[in-house]
């Protein structure tokens, strides 16, 4: 595993690797949800490179960007076995040196749910996986299911933008109660933590109001929220039953719909989400080491 942290060697090693070549694009503080995308490219390409960069070009005016959890040493430990080629771990100067003006900016898809919260949020992870994309030229970029609007966002930008790539999303890695896997999980405090497992719960109650007959979007948003409001600790940001493509708001659910939802529990804020397709559902998978 070649570790590199410029720009020059990133673009030396990478000539060197055989392809096809599976991008993981990471913020770091790696769990199992990162692995899971990372073991997918290793089994689907001849090289894998892993990104870590804490991007701050997609973090707002008060936001985490500074208490963002980081643990490089730990990330190396745990990608070496799974067979990774390349790893850059850039600092803030090298992707954004002094002087640094040109952003890429999704405009539709990027405006409704995190994008209404987090106005600058999608430019951001337009742009740096846009120069990811240019740097490592893969022929395949992995994306979790987990940030589901920002797989939206990167489908269209690749395809708006003529990245000659395929994009792949992967499903959601989740803690035995449910909870998805995620890095801001850590800034949960012991009496938040079991809290957390609300949104699944949201998730799961619409759902089963959809199994049985439920079909109009308000009814199943509002029990969505009726879930959320049974914690009190934990206040409802959104929740949405969107099309999955465009995420325009649905009025009935029919066919293909992203059901999703923000919530703030103390200091964390949290999403989760489920993608209905036309016959089947799915909320991801419970990682094999927290399975009950
Ligand atoms: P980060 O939050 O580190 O996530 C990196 C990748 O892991 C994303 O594609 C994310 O959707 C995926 N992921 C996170 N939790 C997951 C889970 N529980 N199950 C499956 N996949 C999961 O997303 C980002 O970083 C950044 O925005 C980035 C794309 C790197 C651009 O800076």
């Amino acid at each position: 595993m070649i570790i590199v942290k410029s720009v020059a060697d990133l673009r030396r090693v990478r000539a060197e690797l055989p392809g096809p070549l599976g991008l993981v694009p990471t913020m770091g503080f790696l769990h199992e949800g990162h692995l899971s995308l990372v073991r997918r490219a290793r089994a689907d390409c001849a090289s894998v490179a892993v990104s870590i960069f804490v991007n701050p070009t997609q973090f707002g005016p008060g936001e985490d960007l500074e208490r963002y959890p980081r643990a490089l040493e730990r990330d190396l430990n745990l990608l070496r076995p799974i067979g990774v080629d390349l790893v850059w771990t850039p600092p803030p100067e090298e992707v954004y040196p002094s002087g640094y003006q040109t952003f890429v900016t999704v405009e539709q898809v990027s405006r409704p749910l995190e994008g209404k919260a987090r106005p600058i949020h999608f430019r951001g992870v337009a742009t740096v996986v846009a120069k990811l994309l240019n740097l490592f030229e893969p022929h395949r970029a992995y994306f979790g299911q987990k940030d589901a609007q920002q797989t939206v966002v990167v489908r269209r930008m690749a395809r708006d933008l003529d990245f000659p790539l395929e994009v792949v999303v992967c499903p959601t890695v989740r803690e035995a109660d449910g909870l998805a896997m995620s890095s801001r999980n850590a800034y949960l405090t012991p009496g938040e933590r079991p809290v957390a497992s609300v949104l699944y719960r949201a998730l799961g109650a619409a759902k089963e109001a959809l199994d049985r007959g439920e079909h109009d979007a308000d009814i199943l948003r509002s029990v969505m929220s009726r879930t959320l409001a049974d914690e009190p600790v934990a206040s409802e940001e959104y929740v949405s039953i969107a099309h999955p493509a465009t995420l325009d708001e649905l009025e009935t659910v029919e066919g293909e719909a992203l059901f999703s939802l923000a919530v703030r529990l103390g200091r964390t804020r949290l999403i989760d989400n489920f993608l209905l397709h036309e016959d089947e559902w799915s909320t991801g998978i419970i990682a094999e080491g927290s399975r009950a």
